[in-house]
């Protein structure tokens, strides 16, 4: 697993704001006092234990260098540990089992690290987490739909995981860049317009003069008239020709349709609170020629069938024959690809980006490892500069195919997120008449669409996003479990705690003492929440913080169980579990932010 912790460690009073990373750090110098430089970079292997009776980490690297030292795993843990400098944030290190070594934090420094998360700004509330010491210019391509097209759940789950993505990099500090490189260019163009031209002009000239949805189904009549139709076909590609070198009528037509469509994509992202910035593939139309014309300079073109093209490694058709990525087509047309390739150009030169990140579907996985590989060949990407597609699985419906409507038509966003408020504005009407409370109809509106929407994006982020998933509203919207619900609830029951017993959080100031087994197991993982979110940022697995905010729910849950707080048996104890409370609920808060889903004080 390749890990970016360029997170320098911060001391503040004696502690370390990373406890993982300079935990590392640590052990890899003791590896080099014990055994010598050449260890200097050996991966300590470092888990949290899941059964607190074996602390808080247990660090696993003996195992892995038996062979190499030529030593019991007991012996080389023995031997390591001696060498290891932890401070006073662990209780002297123990070895167990087959040579394990097992570290538990003191009490001291857990109740200061606490205190320290607690005291931190609450504006912008970052719970004291501090931002990398060397950012980045980082592009995230994400959302990217096509014009004239409808935006279908695969572009659905890119803006979320692609939003998500970004604010977690943002957090971090990161300098990022969203684009959203919608597909508003090529032969789609000069069929509508070939098509519209017949049956409705006045689309072409005139603003609003169709609806996204009457597009659509031009779009598809027109596709099938090109399929059929000689005559059309070549009409067609003429138009192309002549939006390709910005013939005024063509262009006119090509910017009203695009806006029509751009106007259909803003309600979705308004409606999920989201920001882009878009740069079709439009925008790369100037660098096209310069593609081609670079590539062969370096000779790395083909004439293959009349086409131009390069060659690939590792990719062959079923014959076993090396498979070629066209660049331009025998018309002298560029594609989908040539426009990746001018955007990595403009991306490393221009944006002078250090990272970029395309979030699609994993269809596409092919299309961007022949893309890299070209433009690696073609030594555009400076080895500085990273990479990364980050694949993700399809939505299915409740039978395990495609997503569909019940006539078997494809879903249609908008429905979809309305249809998950209208559900839960239907199970909070339920929840308030069984609780005998009553709610203004504002109320009522509001949380049934935050908590819809959120349930949404927390079921698509929630899943490893290799994998497909079926979306389940009866499952997203249950109030227990691994959902947005859930967490919305343990936020705003702290805030009821604060309500109830007249509290305000900020000025809690009590020395924090930890007692009961479930204020440990709580207090720890509350610690973790800074590792959760840079290995989102690492390794852009959005899940990564699912899980920790799920798990650090049911710690809470269990907590608030075991331990009275407003009752609690003295001030001091009451104090501190009211800072326990606290700091769970900006913990979600935060986590739930970074994942694009806002909070409800009241619920
Ligand atoms: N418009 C494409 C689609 O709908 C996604 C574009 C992704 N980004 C890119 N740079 N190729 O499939």
């Amino acid at each position: 697993m390749h890990l970016r912790y360029n997170r320098k460690p911060v001391l503040i009073s004696g502690f370390c704001m990373s406890a993982v990373t300079e935990l590392k750090t640590q052990i890899q110098q003791a590896l080099v006092a014990a055994f010598g430089e050449e260890f200097a970079h050996t991966d300590p292997a470092i888990a949290p234990t899941n059964n607190p009776k074996y602390g808080d980490y247990q660090v696993n690297v003996a195992m892995s260098l038996a062979k190499k030292l030529g030593k019991a795993p007991r012996q080389i843990a023995q031997e390591l540990m001696e060498k290891l400098e932890l401070g006073d944030r662990f209780e002297a290190p123990e070895v167990a089992g087959a040579g394990f070594i097992n570290l538990r934090y003191t009490l001291a420094y857990l109740a200061e690290r606490l205190q320290f998360m607690s005291k931190s700004d609450r504006t912008n509330d970052r719970l004291g987490i501090f931002k990398v010491d060397q950012p980045q210019k980082i592009i995230v391509d994400f959302s990217s739909p096509n014009i004239a097209k409808e935006m279908h759940v695969g572009h659905l789950r890119s803006t979320i995981i692609g939003d998500c993505i970004a604010r977690v990099l943002e957090f971090q500090g990161h300098d990022v860049l969203r684009l959203n490189h919608v597909g508003d260019w090529g032969t789609q163009f000069g069929m509508l317009i070939t098509y519209l031209k017949e049956v409705a002009p006045e689309a072409l000239t005139t603003a609003n003069a169709i609806d996204l949805g009457d597009l659509v189904a031009f779009y598809k009549k027109a596709k099938a008239r090109f399929d059929e139709d000689e005559v059309f076909q070549k009409v067609a590609r003429d138009e192309v020709v002549k939006l390709q070198s910005g013939s005024e009528d063509t262009l006119k037509a090509w910017k009203l349709l695009c806006e029509q469509s751009r106007k259909e994509f803003q309600i979705i992202y308004d409606l999920l609170d989201i920001q882009l910035n878009e740069r079709g593939e439009s925008f790369y139309n100037p660098y096209l020629a310069n593609v081609v014309t670079d590539l062969k300079k370096l000779e790395l073109l083909v004439e293959d069938q009349g086409a131009q093209c390069v060659f690939l490694d590792g990719f062959t058709n079923r014959e076993g024959q090396p498979l070629p990525l066209m660049v331009q087509k025998t018309d002298g047309g560029f594609n989908y690809a040539t426009t990746d390739l001018a955007a990595i150009q403009y991306r490393v030169n221009e944006d002078k980006a250090q990272r970029v990140i395309y979030v699609t579907d994993s269809g596409q996985g092919n299309h961007f490892a022949q893309v890299f590989q070209v433009a690696r060949k073609a030594k555009w990407i400076p080895e500085t500069v990273e990479i990364t597609h980050v694949p993700f699985g399809l939505v299915q419906g409740e039978d395990g195919k495609k997503l569909k409507t019940r006539s078997g038509d494809t879903v249609r966003l908008r429905d979809l997120l309305d249809e998950s408020i209208e559900k839960f504005g239907a199970i909070l009407d339920a929840r308030l008449a069984e609780e005998e409370r009553s709610e203004s109809n504002e109320f009522k509106a509001n949380v049934a669409r935050i908590v819809g929407l959120s349930a949404v994006k927390y079921a698509d982020l929630s899943q490893n996003r290799t994998s497909s998933y079926i979306f389940s509203y009866d499952k997203m919207l249950a109030d227990k479990g691994n959902t947005a619900p859930y967490m919305l609830y343990v936020y705003a029951r702290v805030q009821s705690i604060s309500r109830r017993g007249g509290i305000d959080f900020s000025s809690l100031n009590t020395p924090i003492q930890l007692q009961n087994e479930s204020e440990f197991v709580l207090a720890k993982h509350l610690l973790q929440l800074e590792d959760a979110i840079a290995a989102v940022g690492d390794e852009l697995f959005p899940n990564r913080l699912c899980q920790y905010l799920f798990e650090l729910s049911q710690k809470f849950n269990t907590f608030y169980d075991a331990c009275p707080v407003l009752k609690a048996e003295d001030e001091v104890t009451k104090n501190s579990r009211l800072i326990l409370c606290d700091l769970t609920a900006r913990s979600v808060k935060l986590g739930l932010n970074l994942l694009g889903i806002k909070v409800l004080e009241r619920m």
